[in-house]
């Protein structure tokens, strides 16, 4: 089995941006606690700040050798028909995780464009949602 996770804009900087709302550990700490816990699978990871590569890395791991995908699209949650669209037109099973309760901070952070086009989602475990995310994408299978 191999999975997925794609972090979106300014979360390269997890562990420095913004503490208070997304803690102290960066990427790299979350991923290794997240390959630890399912060591079982293989876990790859993308990040970047820019839509167009996103949409790219959804086209090229959604139809074949991959079993799901963990997606934090960051501030596109909010704008990005297209990501949205790239989710609709994939194959496999994608869970849209945020780290923060989106639904207790500003208001435009409420609605995603993401969610109806995703498997399900996970909000406001910290940076545990990346962990609940693939369990729930192996869940999936059983
Ligand atoms: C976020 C929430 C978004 O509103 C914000 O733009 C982010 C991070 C989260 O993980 O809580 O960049 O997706």
């Amino acid at each position: 089995m191999r999975y997925l996770i794609i972090n979106g804009p300014n979360l390269n900087l997890l562990g420095r941006r913004e503490p208070g709302i997304y803690g102290n550990s960066s990427f790299d700490e979350v991923l290794a606690d997240v390959r630890s816990r399912h060591s079982d699978v293989t876990i790859d990871y993308y990040q970047s700040n820019h839509e167009g590569d996103i949409i790219d890395t959804l086209h090229a791991n959604g139809f074949e050798g991959c079993d799901g995908i963990v997606i934090n699209a960051g501030a596109y949650t909010h704008t990005s028909v297209a990501i949205a669209d790239a989710i609709r037109a994939i194959r496999v099973p994608v869970v849209e995780v945020h780290i923060s309760n989106v639904h207790t901070r500003e208001e435009f952070r409420r609605h995603s464009f993401l969610s109806e086009a995703c498997t399900g989602i996970i909000i406001g475990f910290g940076t545990n949602v990346y962990n609940l995310g693939i369990q729930a994408l192996k869940d999936l299978k059983r």
